[in-house]
């Protein structure tokens, strides 16, 4: 008989930098989303900012602001979990067993390292930035999360948590069965009995993209060194006006139709920031500007901006001004998900071998 596993959503954002619009429409608002109808757990992920860069001056202001980010958005930390990675030690002591599940060369295929770390820059990457995926697996399976909401930057990630997934469930497979634990399920065509679930990425949504407003080809960034090239979560209303009317635009007037975007990255990316800021599809937001000139449409796009974000700014301050707030809900957060990945933790030390 097989059988499935209960749905668990979970993702994970790095306190690195600010939170941008890109991040808010491309993440927070799936996150938002996604707690009406399942068990959420989102997590600020604050082992994987050192992979990159060892020492941060800021780093608990970060953590603290992630978590505000959550919040403000209207993330519901009672009903689910807000928390920070390093508070659910488990996380790091799964990414060890997935260390000798995963193979080397499954982590040197990630694009993302090889961006980082390729040719002769490997002696500057720390082994942690090789691991990352590892980790993120980690962060994952600790709950045997199902679903885990990400950029498409974050795919081939999730790609190797399945993979790796997939390899722990078979390794163990005789092990599986003894603890009792496992469920059968099918993944392809095949059945395997499982302890591990095979992860769903959810990928997409209104706004997957959000690009820079200095240059429609280039995602929108918080590397980026031009602060006009983004809308930060913590910008007032007036910085976001400038930003969008100093945005790159073309000189025609908006097409009717989306079709009319094409090789047009920049009024491509306000159209789609407008549609999801309302809520609407391109299509939706051409039907009412199409054939108007940006003249009329970033005024436009200006007071939507400000209308959704003035007010997550503004909690994001006010929350950020009594820092034991939010330390009480990480707090709490962390309580939860340790209890959550401690059942998980002694069901795999039971499956590797090891004595408890
Ligand atoms: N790697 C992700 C990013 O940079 C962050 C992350 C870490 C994550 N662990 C995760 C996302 C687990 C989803 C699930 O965006």
């Amino acid at each position: 008989m097989t059988g499935t596993f209960k749905p668990l959503v979970f993702s994970g954002v790095q306190p690195t930098g600010n939170l941008h619009l890109g991040n808010y429409l491309g993440a927070i608002r799936k996150f938002v989303a996604l707690q009406q109808d399942n068990d959420c757990i989102y997590c600020v992920v604050d082992l994987h900012a050192i992979t990159a860069q060892l020492v941060h001056d800021d780093m608990r202001s970060q953590i603290r602001s992630i978590a505000a980010a959550f919040i403000a958005s209207g993330i519901d930390p009672r009903k689910h979990i807000v928390f920070n990675q390093s508070a659910v030690p488990q996380h790091a002591e799964l990414a060890w067993v997935f260390n000798c599940v995963a193979r080397i060369g499954w982590m040197e295929r990630m694009t993302q390292f090889k961006d980082k770390a390729g040719g002769r820059n490997a002696e500057q990457v720390s082994l942690g930035l090789l691991a990352y995926p590892s980790l993120m697996a980690a962060d994952i399976l600790v709950y045997r999360a199902t679903h885990v909401p990400v950029g498409d930057d974050q795919k081939q990630h999730l790609e190797l948590a399945r993979d790796i997934a997939q390899k722990f469930n078979i390794d163990f497979k005789e092990h599986i069965r003894a603890t009792g634990k496992g469920i059968d399920i099918v993944v392809g065509e095949e059945p395997v009995h499982a302890y591990f679930p095979m992860i769903e990425p959810l990928i997409g949504g209104p706004a997957p993209r959000v690009m820079s407003l200095r240059d429609g080809t280039k995602k929108m960034s918080k590397s980026d060194a031009s602060d006009l090239s983004r809308i930060n979560l913590l910008d007032d209303a007036d910085t976001v006006a400038k930003k969008i009317r100093k945005a790159k635009t073309d000189p025609d007037a908006l097409p009717s139709e989306v079709e009319g975007l094409k090789g047009r990255p920049e009024a491509d990316n306000l159209v789609g920031i407008y549609a999801a800021l309302a809520d609407k599809t391109k299509a939706d937001v051409l039907a009412d500007f199409g054939g108007r000139q940006f003249s009329v449409f970033k005024p436009a796009l200006v007071e939507l901006a400000v209308e959704v974000l003035a007010p997550v700014g503004a909690e994001m301050r006010r929350l950020l001004g009594d820092t034991s707030h939010i330390d009480a809900i990480l707090r709490d957060g962390g309580e939860r998900a340790r209890a959550r990945a401690e059942v998980t933790m002694n069901e795999v030390r039971d499956i590797v071998g090891f004595l408890r």
